[in-house]
Formats: structure tokens, sequence, C-alpha cells
């Protein structure tokens, strides 16, 4: 797709990955309207980028994601690319006591969100002559850390409701990307660890963004950066052969 002259909603953008996205976004000529709960998180994104367009929103509530499409549409209606990129991880063990909360949590935030909001965006969407819809996965999505089962779960429900998307609107102006990100160094799972200012590890975000960035605009529409690719390649390998 092109990368420049967009206006683009990302979820989730101001930490991590979203915010990568963001900066780099705004670097290439797009309008970019970022979205979260934190509003100090938001207001540090403005100071530092004043032409980002910023809205306190929880995506994990129905009425909030309503809200956000009503707002957009109302302000911003030459919106022509959605990326579903908000996302937590909580390391719910499904193995111990069920905590409805944190499992509604996870599950909202990371799979109903992006089918909620797909569906209320397509329709502006699909009016620009070029348009797209990117959502952030995960290498976990084809194969899953078991010690964070529902997280995975999430992920790998993602992935099969982009394939779905993507064929759905093969005929419309919207291009439907999976951007499947490895362990990339952000504040991600900080909910489920006590030293909250340690992170998992992983690459740099830049480091992500660039070859991130590259399958976006070559329209590689499911892209796996770089070590969730070897998840990928070997999902697809054992596919094969348990289906000979
Ligand atoms: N980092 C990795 O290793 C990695 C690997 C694979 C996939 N991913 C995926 O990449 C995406 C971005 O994660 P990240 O690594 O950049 O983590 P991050 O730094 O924790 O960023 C997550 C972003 O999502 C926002 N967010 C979380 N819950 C939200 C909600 N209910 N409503 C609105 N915004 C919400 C957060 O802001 P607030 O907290 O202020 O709401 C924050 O801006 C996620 O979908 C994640 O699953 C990350």
């Amino acid at each position: 797709m092109k990368t420049t002259n967009n206006t683009i909603l990302i979820t989730g953008g101001s930490s991590g990955i979203g915010l990568g996205f963001a900066e780099e976004f705004l670097r290439l000529g797009n309008k970019v309207i970022i979205c979260g709960r934190r509003e100090d998180k938001l207001n540090q994104a403005k100071e530092k980028h004043p032409e980002i367009i910023i809205k306190k929103c929880d995506v994990s509530d129905a009425g909030e994601r309503l809200e956000l499409f009503a707002w957009v549409k109302e302000n911003y209606p030459d919106i022509n690319v959605l990326i579903n990129n908000a996302g937590v991880q909580l390391g719910t063990d499904i193995t111990r006591s069920f905590d409805s909360k944190k499992v509604g949590l996870e599950i909202d935030t990371n799979i109903i969100a992006p089918i909620h909001l797909s569906s209320l965006f397509i329709e502006l969407l699909e009016s620009k002559k070029e348009s797209a819809i990117i959502n952030i996965s995960s290498g976990l999505a084809f194969a899953p850390l078991a010690f964070m089962p529902l997280y995975c779960a999430t992920k790998a429900a993602l992935h099969s409701l982009t394939l779905s998307l993507r064929h759905n609107l093969k005929n419309t102006s919207i291009k439907v990307f999976e951007i499947a990100p490895p362990a990339v160094d952000t504040e991600l799972g900080s909910d489920r660890r006590d030293d909250k200012s340690k992170s998992h590890g992983g690459i740099h975000v830049s480091e992500f963004l660039k070859e991130a960035m590259e399958a976006i605009s070559g329209d590689v529409f499911e892209a796996a950066i770089g070590q969730a690719k070897g998840l990928r390649a070997k999902r697809e390998e054992l596919f094969n052969m348990m289906n000979k």
C-alpha cells in the first residue's frame, strides 16, 4: 500500500510498536490518530509530536469502540487505514481458578476489539480509492507458548480472522494485512511482571519497524517479522506433512 498521504487510526498507539508505527507514518507524511487508555501516555506522545491526534479510548469496552468510531467519522472522515494494534498479554493461567474478568479483558482487547472495529470502519474504508486494515498478531499465533495459552489463542484467532477478512474484502479497495511480530522490547506483559520496569526482551522497535514497513509498502499481506518467520514456516511444514 502507499505509505504517504493516508489518514491512519492506530489503536494502542501510545507506546511500543503502535507508537513506533505512529512516528514512522508521521515521518512519511500521513495524518495519524492514536488511542489508548492512559491519558498521560497519549499526552507524552502529543508533546513530542504536536501534529499527532490523540483520543482516550478503552477498546475492550464496546461502548467506547462505538464512540471512537462515531468520533472518527465525524472529525476525520478521510480515514483510510485502520491498524488494530492494541493488545495485552496477561499470562492468564487457565489451569488455576477461572478469573473471568482477566480472561474477558484479554479476549476483548486482543480479538473482540479488532473484530468490532473492523466491522465498524469497513463502511468508511471501502469508500476510499485505497485503504487498508492492518492487524498486529504475533509469531505466537502460529505456535503457542503454553504458559500464556489465552494470549496465544487470541493471536491465533486474529490470524484466522485476517485470512477470512482478506478473502471477504478482495473485491473492495481495502487491503488486509497481518503483521506478526517476534519478541519486541516494549511494555507488553508488564501487567504480569512484579517489576513493571522490566521488559521481556526482544528486538528493538526500530528493527521490527524496518521489516514491517517493507512488508506494508511491498504489499506482503501476511508478514512474519524476524524470528516469527521460523514459527510460521515450521507450522506450514508440519501442516503439509500431516495432510499429505
Ligand atoms: N512486544 C512484543 O514482543 C510483541 C510480540 C508479538 C505481538 N505483539 C503485539 O503488538 C501489539 C502492540 O504491543 P506492544 O508490544 O507495543 O506493547 P505495549 O508497549 O504494551 O503497547 C500496547 C499498547 O496498547 C494499548 N492498549 C492496551 N490495552 C488497550 C485497550 N483496552 N484500549 C486501548 N488501548 C489499549 C496500550 O496503551 P494503554 O495501556 O494506555 O491503553 C499501549 O499503547 C500488541 O497487539 C501485541 O500483542 C507484541
